[in-house]
């Protein structure tokens, strides 16, 4: 959910953090990688003199319907075209392709339901399903190029729909299980969505949510009236139907026949729209295309992931989220790979749910949220430890900023120190992985290492001039990349102007950054989080993860808040760990410390501690929330906040 930051005259950043350790890559993991040291070498070398050809050999290993004119069209920047006049459909990659070969009897989905139920769907029966469902949605009468909105939760159903619409050449549209009535109107009016999907209810921390109801009060509310409503039996809830408008899934696809052959897409038609929450008003649709985004995760996916038929991937992230549609579905089935997926909370009905479900599976490859990472830390070391979790080999974490006490810890507890962690950095708009390590690379706790090959990143001053090593500015990516957003659904202006002004050529992330003498590249936050203390300019980020190291806090968020003599002050926001109570000695002690570790400008004002801090749904801190309550001003919109 990049949001734009308002930092014409933006100035570098003094980088406070400064972390030694380095890990390296164990001989068994060199001599395993799908990717070694000396292909990445060469990857990155072959990327650099010919962009466009490496690029190309990505999109060969995927089966297109035809081929491509030109592997990119830069005509009128920034509205790239990648694989121009190529006539392909994900689904096909995703689904069709596997049912040819051995692939097609091995499990695709590995699906648990929050009450401990569990479905298992081979690339067979996932395929049938997907074509009963595709099949049902053409006799519903929608059609290539239209809009379904999936208000659903993870289940099995979700995945089916969202190929389903994909297939037939629908666009679909994910809206979190957690929105509210108000949220969901507006993406469905947004969208201007021709069919709704849904599920009666679902399973949430021990709760039912009943979700047809909430589409029902979003209807009432006037706007935008799809024709169709699909409802999923799920939690078994009575639920109103309305006739000739709401039918039961179950009921559609009983009749409709297993086979349905894919639309013929251009590489540049609409696959999804996803909205991202602005921090004021509209809704912003990210819209990603068949062809670039099938090119760009699939090459991602099997290179950061290094995965191979025998492993069980999970993704804890929701699928109404960017990281499910590119890491939990489209990578992993286009991979041909098993992935599992769970419908509620990952404390629920205890802390060691996550624990449990590695071992129940046998999982190897975990990627997940810091904000998870962290939150499981608090519960200390004994609880992964009843559980087995010797299957892991690989460990991935993406969203937020892995402070470097987490990534030791994940890295010690989780995974034995052989599994190697890979901190990934991306964004809705970047549709794929952007910076990340391999699982050969060198390792650094707390940085992203370096842009993966094809991807050229930099960090910049507001002139869009490079900042000396260490130094903070915003990160930029300077080329295109085949899974970018194609644009902002009915939005060109808005899509040019937030993305491509501020520094003229090249893609704002909104994100600060450093990179350090070795290219790694080590994330601040947000630009907008950005803290001005005495002149220095500090990454929220950086000073979180100084708080975090202290092992009396599990979690913190840190906003400037403005002073007569500094400019700001920070005030951090902090969640103690298990065993920590509230005392001056303790916010003396916390802050001390603070300096030790980030040097004397790291000052701290005050310090608050609430029960939680408010966070999205996929887990991300919503600092400008607490900074709008600091100040008094109004805080926006706030859709897209759970807690
Ligand atoms: O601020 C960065 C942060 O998450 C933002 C993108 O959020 P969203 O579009 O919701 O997509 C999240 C999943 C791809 C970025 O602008 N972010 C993402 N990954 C990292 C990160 N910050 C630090 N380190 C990361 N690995």
């Amino acid at each position: 959910m990049a949001e734009h930051p308002d930092t014409p005259d933006f100035a570098p950043l003094d980088s406070l953090l400064h972390e030694e350790r380095v890990f390296r890559p164990l001989p068994e993991t060199l001599a395993a990688a799908l990717v070694s040291p000396a292909r990445l070498r060469q990857a990155r070398e072959q990327a650099e003199a010919d962009p466009l050809a490496f690029w190309e050999e990505a999109a060969e290993e995927l089966d297109w319907f035809g081929r491509w004119d030109q592997v990119l069209d830069d005509a009128s920047p920034p509205f790239y075209r990648w694989f121009p006049g190529g006539r392909c459909n994900i689904v096909y990659n995703a689904l069709d392709r596997h049912i040819q070969t051995a692939a097609k009897n091995r499990l695709a989905l590995i699906w648990e339901g929050e009450p401990g139920d569990c479905r298992t769907l081979t690339y067979y029966e996932l395929f049938r399903h997907v074509n009963r469902f595709a099949n049902a949605l053409k006799s519903l009468g929608v059609r290539k190029g239209d809009r379904v909105v999936l208000y659903m939760p993870s289940l099995p159903e979700t995945v089916i729909a969202m190929l389903a619409v994909a297939k037939i050449g629908a666009v679909h549209s994910l809206v979190f299980a957690g929105y509210s009535a108000k949220a969901l109107k507006d993406r469905i009016d947004d969208a201007r969505a021709v069919c709704v999907i849904t599920v009666d209810g679902f399973y949430r921390n021990g709760r039912v949510l009943q979700l047809k109801q909430v589409l029902d009060d979003a209807l009432l509310l006037g706007g935008h009236a799809p024709e169709t409503v699909v409802v999923c039996h799920r939690a078994h809830v009575d639920v109103e139907m309305q006739d000739g408008r709401d039918y039961w899934y179950e009921e559609l696809v009983r009749a409709e026949r297993p086979q349905c052959p894919c639309e013929v897409m251009d590489s540049n038609d609409m696959l999804f729209v996803l909205y991202t929450s602005g921090a004021t008003g509209k809704p912003k649709g990210i819209v990603h295309t068949h062809g670039g985004y099938m090119v760009g995760v699939s090459r991602t996916f099997r290179w950061v992931f290094d995965i191979n038929p025998t492993d069980i991937y999970w993704c804890t992230a929701d699928l109404g989220w960017i990281t499910g549609h590119s890491y939990a579905v489209y990578g992993p089935l286009m991979a041909g790979a098993t992935t599992v997926l769970y419908e509620g909370h990952p404390l629920y009905p205890q802390a060691d749910r996550l624990w449990s479900t590695i071992a129940r599976y046998g999982v190897t490859i975990l990627y997940t949220v810091p904000t998870l990472i962290r939150m499981l830390m608090r519960f200390g070391k004994e609880l992964p430890r009843k559980h087995d979790l010797s299957t892991l080999r690989l460990l991935g974490s993406v969203g937020e900023p892995l402070n470097p006490e987490a990534w030791v810890w994940l890295h010690k507890h989780i995974g034995r120190q052989q599994c190697p962690l890979l901190d990934t950095w991306w964004q809705t708009e970047t549709g794929m992985i952007m910076v990340s390590p391999l699982p050969a690379s060198l390792l650094k706790p707390g940085s992203v290492t370096r842009p993966l090959p094809g991807i050229v990143a930099d960090v910049v001053d507001a002139a869009g001039a490079p900042v000396p090593p260490d130094k903070g500015g915003l990160l930029v990516i300077k080329t295109p990349w085949p899974a970018m957003l194609a644009g902002i659904y009915n939005d060109p202006d808005r899509y040019v102007e937030e993305y491509w002004s501020v520094i003229p050529g090249a893609y704002l992330t909104g994100d600060v950054a450093r990179k350090d003498e070795d290219g790694y590249l080590w994330m601040q936050g947000r630009a907008d989080d950005v803290l001005v203390i005495a002149g220095h300019r500090i990454g929220a980020a950086e000073l979180e993860s100084g708080l975090v190291s202290h092992k009396a806090v599990a979690e913190a968020a840190v906003v400037g808040v403005p002073d007569a003599i500094r400019g700001e002050v920070a005030k951090a926001f902090v969640i103690l760990a298990e065993g920590y109570e509230p005392a001056s000695a303790l916010i003396k002690e916390l802050k001390a410390h603070l300096k030790r570790e980030l040097g004397p400008v790291a000052v701290l004002g005050a310090m608050e501690f609430p029960a939680s801090l408010p966070k999205t749904r996929s887990g991300k801190i919503v600092r400008r929330i607490l900074k709008a309550r600091e100040r008094g001003e109004e805080v926006g919109d706030v859709t897209g906040v759970e807690e």
